[in-house]
């Protein structure tokens, strides 16, 4: 059974409850990435082609109090996304009532609307995000169909998207939700191989799930960022000042094993003194880390050793920066990465979302991968293989 897609539909004169994931960085009211509000633009565009009333809505932020409303209002997305659309986008600054509901009954094909922030219900009860059954109703009430394009959202099960879903007459996925799902379903799931992992970040807590599923799935796991401090230090290597999860020994031993030569590990690093971009830089071998230094990147041959390997892969899916790409010394290695794989072209390339998503695209190879997921929990939690209520809660076909 495959989920039900935005192209199963018709949708001319209906209206159309569109969950969009505009959870945009933003600075002082100006929004920093809009790369979520750019991916959702095929599906709205569908939509407002077809002749549909289009009513879009979207989280901004987690919101738990009166306070934590100051900034979070979607007014400067919505005219974000009406410059995008090249056409007016009603803002309603309202997530329910008279107000809202008159707006949406005004609205003729082709017109699109917006409505507040979902996670301003979250104040009194936390409506939106504990999936609050009358709040999932009511806004289901508000359309005649449901189209879920979120896929940054997928892996929570709220009002906005598992609620509706659950009262909408129809539901389906939109263009987003469809190419993430193909994407990583794709990797994971059917990869030409070789299969190349590679997993970055600071803790390996946070990827035991990813590891462990990836160990099934991929041929190699290249590690790079702070988990592979813990990695080493479980086997007696001296780290010096580098992050470690000394909690987690036992557990990177037991991944060691279980991954019985699958994952690799840098090889060296750029360490320095202090955490800064004004620290001394130093490159240094594995095993040459002295007491004082930290490692913040990957070493030139550990970029090597991964190129050699990466050069001969069919599938790549890359989740997690490999070093503290912030400061301008430590980014040579997430730059390198994302060079070489923007290279391999017979290859389908990956980003799983989150800080090495925001990394690509601010070093400007947005355009060189096969996918860059919008999602970083969601495309997370599919990579460790678990279901995604947001998409799970979809009309089947
Ligand atoms: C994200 O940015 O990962 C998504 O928008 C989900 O946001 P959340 O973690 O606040 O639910």
């Amino acid at each position: 059974m495959a989920t039900k897609t935005i192209r199963d539909l018709i949708v001319k004169g209906k209206t159309v409850l569109v969950r969009v994931d505009f959870n945009v960085p933003m600075k002082k009211g100006e929004i920093t990435d809009d790369n979520r509000i750019r991916q959702a633009l095929p599906t709205i565009n569908y939509l407002i082609d077809q002749g549909a009333k289009v009513v879009c809505f979207s989280h901004l932020g987690r919101i738990k109090t009166e306070e934590d409303k100051a900034g979070k209002s979607l007014a400067p997305i919505a005219n974000a996304l009406a410059d995008h659309l090249e056409k007016d986008v009603t803002f309603i600054a309202e997530t329910r009532g008279k107000k809202l509901e008159d707006a949406i009954k005004a609205l003729n094909e082709g017109d699109v609307l917006m409505f507040e922030n979902t996670r301003f219900e979250d104040i009194e009860g936390s409506k939106e995000s504990k999936n609050d059954p009358e709040l999932g109703k009511y806004w289901a009430s508000l359309g005649d169909v449901f189209v879920n394009d979120a896929f940054g959202t997928a892996h929570r099960a709220h009002a906005s998207n598992v609620g509706i879903a659950s009262n909408a007459q129809e539901s389906a996925a939109g263009f987003l939700l469809e190419k993430e799902i193909e994407y990583i379903g794709n990797a994971i799931n059917n990869p030409k191989r070789p299969f190349i992992a590679i997993l970055g970040g600071v803790k390996v807590s946070d990827k035991i799930g990813v590891i462990r599923n990836l160990l099934t799935k991929a041929d190699k796991i290249l590690i790079g960022g702070g988990m592979s401090y813990t990695f080493l230090k479980t086997q007696g290597i001296e780290v010096g000042k580098s992050i470690v999860e000394n909690d987690k020994l036992d557990l990177a031993a037991e991944l060691l094993k279980e991954a019985d030569g699958k994952i690799e590990l840098p090889v060296d690093f750029r360490v320095t003194t202090e955490f800064s971009n004004e620290g001394p830089v130093r490159i240094a071998a594995y095993t040459d880390v002295n007491p004082d230094e930290e490692g913040l990147d990957i070493g030139p041959k550990t970029l090597e050793k991964y190129k050699a390997m990466l050069n001969e892969a069919q599938t790549v899916v890359w989740n997690g920066p490999v070093g503290v790409f912030e400061f301008s010394n430590f980014a040579h290695g997430t730059r390198g990465v994302c060079e070489v794989l923007a290279n391999l072209k017979n290859a389908t390339t990956i980003i799983g979302g989150g800080d090495s998503a925001s990394a690509a695209i601010n070093f400007g190879f947005e355009n060189d991968f096969s996918h860059i997921s919008t999602g970083g929990g969601a495309s997370l939690e599919y990579l460790e293989g678990k279901e995604l209520p947001g998409l799970s809660c979809l009309d089947t076909i």
